[in-house]
């Protein structure tokens, strides 16, 4: 069981994007994936999502090829994309956002995120940042996929709720494989099982995350030293 990316190419609005995409995630593994603003990570999930036009490559769940399947029965088999913002209902409580997220009775999810107890009819446009980040988490959880996408989850949040969205993560992973994108180093070194190295619309390097600071293209890949900017 994998969810595979072979040598993915996607555009945006005609423009490549990505250019050469390959990397595994298995179940029970936290794969991160890394690289600098602009680097094509989001677009990444995105594609595997079938939210963005694939122009090449193969995603393959199972070793059957996606092909052109659309987002709805990308969900259907089991891949379940969080995005950067949470993606929840701003205008829904965070017990209807739980309904919403698909199979489970949302009680279910007390156990792993017990903080949503005290919050069940608040509106989730008035939760903290961190609280939507956990609801957001619990409705992945929910939806009982086998392949969840996370953009960036630490963005924005204070060390000290890092921690419990590490441990909200390594809850997640038990039943699934998680493709985690992020720019927090050791946010992504404490959760992480692999990395995955991205440059400018391509995949350059793989390995343990212990090994991530040794690769030959972490510097680079990750913007430190350079100075020279891809991005906008
Ligand atoms: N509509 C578009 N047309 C052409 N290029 C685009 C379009 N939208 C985004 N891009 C470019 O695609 C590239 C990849 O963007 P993407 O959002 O995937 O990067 P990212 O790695 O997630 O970056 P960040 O860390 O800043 O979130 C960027 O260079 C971006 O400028
Ligand atoms: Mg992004």
């Amino acid at each position: 069981m994998t969810l595979q990316l072979s040598a993915l190419q996607a555009s945006l609005q005609g423009a490549p994007v990505l250019h050469a995409v390959d990397l595994d995630v298995k179940p029970g593994q936290v794969l991160a994936l890394l690289g600098r603003n602009g680097a094509g990570k989001t677009t990444t999930l995105r594609t595997i999502m079938g939210l963005t036009q694939q122009t090449g490559g193969h995603v393959r769940l199972d070793g059957r090829d996606l092909g052109g399947a659309p987002t709805w029965q990308r969900a259907r088999i089991g891949i379940y994309f969080v995005p950067e913002d949470g993606g929840v209902f701003q205008e829904l409580s965070v017990l209807e956002n739980l309904r919403l997220a698909g199979r489970g009775q949302p009680e279910q999810v007390l156990g792993a995120f017990p903080e949503l107890k005290a919050l069940w009819h608040r509106r989730a446009a008035l939760l903290s940042g961190g609280e939507r980040k956990i609801l957001a988490l619990a409705r992945a959880a929910l939806s009982g996929s086998r392949w969840l996408l996370i953009d960036e989850p630490s963005l924005g949040l204070a060390p000290a709720v890092l921690r419990r969205l590490g441990q909200a993560i390594a809850a997640l992973r038990a039943e699934a494989g998680v493709l985690l994108v992020e720019q927090n180093l050791r946010f992504a070194q404490s959760v992480a099982d692999d990395y995955v190295l991205m440059q400018r619309g391509s995949t350059v390097d793989q390995g343990p995350i212990e090994a991530l600071r040794e690769s030959p293209f972490f510097a680079q890949a990750m913007s430190f030293g350079s100075g020279e900017g891809d991005s906008a």
